[in-house]
């Protein structure tokens, strides 16, 4: 039987970037950009987590010298056949944010011909980014996303949330005048909103210490404001404002939420298992705009 292979990867992370390095030539996803790590090897005595954890502190410290002092968080794990010994892998993916500075860096050069602290944004653009590595940052965006609740010093991020993500997102369902009438440029102000604010209490995304998106979840389960900032569509964003709604209704005995829905958040809300009750056309300054009633039983 072919033995399988165990392998630890940390994500360095400092200052809002990674420590990635290039795969050496001759070895599994050769050129590639990833993670430091290597493979598992046991400890005597030690054994589970702890183990695991031993291990991605001294691989990292071989390839690039530097000790992972700070708390070490579990990301993920893959799986895959090697290319060059067809061995079967387990790869598991950690991530450290280390706050301290500077970084004391000793790269191996044997075992890492190239390295760099990149973004997220940089490394995903990168020729050589494997899509798993985009994959894993994707995840880890998502693990370190929160909701808090809404703080009157929010209102101008989410009065300009509701505006630009109209504008730049909603855009490809509806016509120019349309989005005017939904979201004019008096949007921006933040009088009414902070008034209606006080009362909804809304929840606030917060990832890489903004705010990324926001949603009003009213005591009769009602959703009525919920978006997400037009640099953060397609991140997770919605989710977690969805999962939170969710788990705040379950508290909250509610039996049924429903909303509505624009044309442009139909599909994602279907995802979360709303129906659609009818179709409606919405007037407001003499524009008609099109949305959908939807709803979600709970309780069945
Ligand atoms: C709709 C919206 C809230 C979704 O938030 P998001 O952060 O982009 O969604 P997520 O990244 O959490 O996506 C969750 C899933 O829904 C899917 N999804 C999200 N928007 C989608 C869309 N417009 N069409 C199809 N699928 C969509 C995603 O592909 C993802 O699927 P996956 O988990 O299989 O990858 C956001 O796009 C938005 O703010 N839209 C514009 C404003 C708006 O219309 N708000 C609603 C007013 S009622």
């Amino acid at each position: 039987m072919t033995k399988c292979i165990v392998a630890v990867e940390c994500a360095i992370e400092h200052s809002g970037k990674f420590l990635i390095i290039q795969r050496p030539q001759g070895v599994h996803a050769e050129g590639l950009l990833s993670f430091p790590g290597g493979k598992f090897e046991a400890t005597d005595g030690v054994e589970g987590t702890d183990a695991l954890l031993q291990a991605v502190k001294r691989e990292v410290f071989e390839e690039v010298g530097i000790k992972l002092e700070d708390q070490i968080h579990y990301v993920t794990s893959s799986y895959f056949i090697e290319t060059q010994t067809k061995s079967p892998v387990v790869d598991i993916i950690y991530r450290c944010e280390i706050s301290r500075r500077p970084i004391d860096l000793k790269v191996c050069p044997r075992e890492v011909p190239h390295h760099a602290w990149l973004t997220p944004e940089e490394i995903v653009k990168a020729p050589n980014c494997p899509e798993w590595l985009a994959g894993y940052l994707s995840l880890i965006s998502r693990q370190k996303m929160t909701i808090r609740p809404y703080q009157p010093e929010d209102v101008q991020d989410l009065a300009n949330i509701y505006y630009h993500t109209i504008h730049k997102v909603n855009t490809q369902d509806y016509s120019r005048e349309q989005l005017q009438v939904w979201a004019p440029q008096t949007s921006l102000q933040t009088d009414r909103w902070a008034q209606k604010f006080a009362k909804t209490k809304p929840f606030v995304a917060i990832a890489e210490n903004q705010v990324v998106g926001f949603a009003e979840f009213e005591p009769n389960g009602h959703i009525d404001c919920f978006y997400c900032h037009h640099e953060w569509i397609g991140r997770g964003v919605g989710s977690l404002l969805m999962k939170h709604i969710h788990k705040k209704a379950n508290e909250l005995g509610i039996a049924r939420i429903f909303a509505e829905v624009s044309i442009t958040a139909k599909p994602f809300f279907e995802r979360y298992g709303f129906v659609t009750v009818t179709e409606q056309s919405v007037v407001k300054d003499g524009i008609e705009l099109t949305n959908y009633k939807m709803e979600k039983n709970l309780v069945s």
